[in-house]
């Protein structure tokens, strides 16, 4: 193999710069030839394809989103759509692909692997929903950047004697509004994983503004319901005044932490260096502190669970 390409695909994440240019210089380290494709399926449909050289990818190490830019291709769900893609691959002389993404875009990974073109996938997601890893890259930045926000809505509310719901992003998983309710110490999670009584929640915020809680945070994962629901929901609120926030695409942005630089680095060699060896068909995991393969499959099939001990750490801290 001489040739390889990467893409990102799906929604970005802070990190996937870092991963291209992982991939990027691991080729040129192993004297292989790297190719960037632009707007993830939709470019490789098109044949959009630039060189990435060790200087193409200097300077990008911590900047957020992507480079290659990504987008969402219903065309590559077509075999059309994907025969187009290979085509456009081996006309350029490409053997082998990097897909950084999610497990929607490893869906189209395994599509290419079963049709005979050499596929590995990196994941990629604040949402951290990809089973096969204990972390996804840019979920540690996500985390972060929710945890600076709500502690600035943590000044406020207390000095208000407010109740704030801060609606946060995670698709239908519940792995960031969780770690960004234990970060924050906010007293309330609602995650999709658990069931919800709006009755035990007004019951809980009395007893709160009773016990004289100068402020209340309820962290709202957005696969519940939105911030706002909740608050027309939320027929009593204990005597507190209630004020709505959606962190939104802010949790998307900005760059990586050093967790997520490191993760991405680390997985992009690790990707391009299975590629070389013969690897397909299967995604980079970060498994106890080590890199290890599994089968695409698995980033959609099995579900992935939020941690008890985080879940018993909200009911015995806050
Ligand atoms: P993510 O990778 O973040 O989960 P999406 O679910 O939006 O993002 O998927 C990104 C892209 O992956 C889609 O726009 C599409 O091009 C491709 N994709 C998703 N599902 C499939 C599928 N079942 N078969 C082939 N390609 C798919
Ligand atoms: O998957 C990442 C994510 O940010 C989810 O948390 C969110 O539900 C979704 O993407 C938003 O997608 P879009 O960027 O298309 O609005």
């Amino acid at each position: 193999m001489n040739r390889i390409a990467v893409l990102t695909s799906g929604g970005d994440a802070p990190g996937m710069n870092a991963a291209i240019r992982a991939v990027a210089r691991t080729c040129v380290f192993n004297k292989k030839e790297c190719m960037g494709v632009t707007r993830g399926y939709e470019g490789l449909i098109e044949g959009e394809f630039i060189p990435l050289d060790r200087a193409a990818v200097g300077g990008i190490l911590h900047r957020g989103g992507t480079i290659l830019k990504t987008a969402r291709s219903p065309r590559f769900k077509t075999e059309e759509g994907m025969q187009q893609g290979i085509l456009k691959m081996r006309e350029a002389g490409i053997e082998g692909l990097v897909v950084i993404g999610g497990d929607g875009s490893f869906r189209g990974a395994k599509d290419l692997h079963d049709r005979g073109m050499p596929t590995i996938g990196v994941p990629t997601t604040i949402d951290n929903d990809v089973a096969g890893t204990d972390e996804t890259i840019g979920f540690d930045t996500a985390v972060n950047t929710a945890l600076e926000a709500v502690m600035r809505l943590r000044d406020t509310a207390s000095s208000h004697d407010r109740l704030f719901i801060v609606e946060v992003m995670g698709r239908n998983a519940g792995f960031l509004p969780l770690e960004v309710a234990v970060a924050t110490g906010a007293e309330y999670v609602v995650v999709p994983e658990l069931p919800l009584s709006i009755g035990n929640l007004c019951e809980k915020l009395r007893v709160s503004h009773e016990n004289k809680k100068s402020h209340t945070l309820i962290i709202l994962a957005e696969g519940v319901m939105t911030a706002n629901e909740m608050k027309d929901q939320l027929q009593d609120t204990g005597g507190y005044d209630a004020r709505v926030t959606v962190l939104g695409h802010i949790q998307r942005g900005g760059s990586p932490t050093s967790f997520d630089t490191i993760l991405a680095s680390r997985m992009g060699a690790y990707a391009a260096e299975s590629l070389f060896i013969g690897k397909s068909g299967v995604m980079v995991g970060n498994v106890s502190h080590r890199l290890m393969l599994s089968d695409l499959e698995r980033s959609w099939l099995e579900q992935k669970s939020l941690s008890p001990e985080l879940l018993n750490l909200m009911e015995k801290l806050n």
